[in-house]
This record gives structure tokens, C-alpha cells and sequence, in this order.
């Protein structure tokens, strides 16, 4: 049986979509309220009801949920072109964090960005950088004063084995 804070990743179903914009408007009220109302808007547009149906239709997007209890508590958007993978999106509500559904959700974005033929992902963050390292990301640069004026650290982490 599933427990509690077990969560499963998979692919969301078209009814699991209508439960994802309020984990941006959630976002947005917690962990980017630094942001001002329109940018905080355009964060919610980017991520409205439609833009998330037309994502889980195209075939090059990955976009994965965590489930508990068939709850989405967690979500991961992430796309690729010639051959670099990009996370756009993590977000793991804030009562259900520290039980390793950001790990497992980013983990199974990175499989799929591989399975996709990338053999790199990388990423931009404001907020989370720490974070990413811990997960096997090294910082590639940093952008200061960049969207909406906010400092980002560029991470990335390669496919590819050493040796
Ligand atoms: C970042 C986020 C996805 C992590 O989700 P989570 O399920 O709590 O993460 P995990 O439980 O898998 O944490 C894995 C490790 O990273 C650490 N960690 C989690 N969030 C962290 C943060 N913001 N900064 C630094 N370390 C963090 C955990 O302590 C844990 O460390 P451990 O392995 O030593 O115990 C979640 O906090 C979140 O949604 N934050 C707001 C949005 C965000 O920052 N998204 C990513 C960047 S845009």
C-alpha cells in the first residue's frame, strides 16, 4: 500500500491536468512572492489549464506528476532541443517536501530527457540552486539581474560516463 509520503511519478491523465494550475497559483503565493502581481501573472499564464493540456499532448514535452493518494503534489516540465535537455519547472507543494518527490520527480524528467537522445540537461534557477547541486548539477555561469531582474545561477549535469 502506498504510504502517506510515498509518492508515485507518472505522466499526468487529462484529469490530472485540471489539478495543476493551482500548484502555480500555489507557487507563486509561496515560494516566488517576491515576484510583482504581472510577473506572477505571466508565471500563472505560462501555465494555464490550456498550455498545460497542449504540454501533456506534445510528444517532446515531459511533463510528469507525483501522486499521493491520487492527489498531484508535485509537478516537472521539461523539454529538449538538439539534443540538451531543459527543466522549465519543479515544484513540490510545501507540506509534502523533504520526502524526496523533487529527487524522484527531476530523476525521472532527466530519464526521459536521456531516453530523448540528450546527453546534457541544463537549467536556470533564481531560488534553488543548492538544491540542484545536491543532485549532481555543477553551476555553469550565473545571469545577474536578468528576468525580471532577479540573479540566476545556469546548472547543468551531463548524460555521458566518464571514463
Ligand atoms: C526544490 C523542491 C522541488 C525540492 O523538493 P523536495 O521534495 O522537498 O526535495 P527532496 O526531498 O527530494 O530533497 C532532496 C535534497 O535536497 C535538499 N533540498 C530540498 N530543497 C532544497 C532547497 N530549496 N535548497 C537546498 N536544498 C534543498 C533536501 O534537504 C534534500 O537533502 P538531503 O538529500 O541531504 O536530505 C521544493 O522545495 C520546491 O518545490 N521548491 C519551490 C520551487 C523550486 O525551488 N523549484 C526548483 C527551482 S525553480
Amino acid at each position: 500500500m502506498q504510504s502517506d509520503t510515498e509518492a508515485i511519478i507518472l505522466r499526468p491523465s487529462l484529469q490530472d491536468i485540471f489539478s495543476l494550475p493551482p500548484l502555480f497559483t500555489q507557487a507563486v503565493h509561496t515560494d516566488f512572492s517576491f515576484y510583482n502581481e504581472p510577473v506572477k501573472q505571466r508565471i500563472m499564464k505560462k501555465n494555464s489549464l490550456l498550455r498545460l493540456f497542449f504540454a501533456r499532448l506534445r510528444k517532446r514535452r515531459v511533463l510528469l506528476v507525483a501522486k499521493i493518494s491520487d492527489k498531484c503534489v508535485g509537478v516537472v516540465i521539461g523539454s529538449h532541443t538538439a539534443s540538451i535537455g531543459n527543466i522549465h519547472w519543479l515544484f513540490v507543494l510545501p507540506e509534502y517536501r523533504g520526502n524526496k518527490i523533487g529527487s524522484a520527480l527531476l530523476a525521472r524528467a532527466e530519464a526521459a530527457l536521456e531516453k530523448f537522445g540528450c546527453h546534457k540537461v541544463a537549467l536556470t534557477t533564481e531560488i534553488a540552486p543548492e538544491f540542484y547541486k545536491k543532485l549532481g548539477y555543477t553551476v555553469e555561469g550565473f545571469l545577474k539581474k536578468h528576468w525580471w531582474k532577479k540573479d540566476f545561477t545556469i546548472l547543468s549535469k551531463s548524460f555521458e560516463k566518464i571514463g
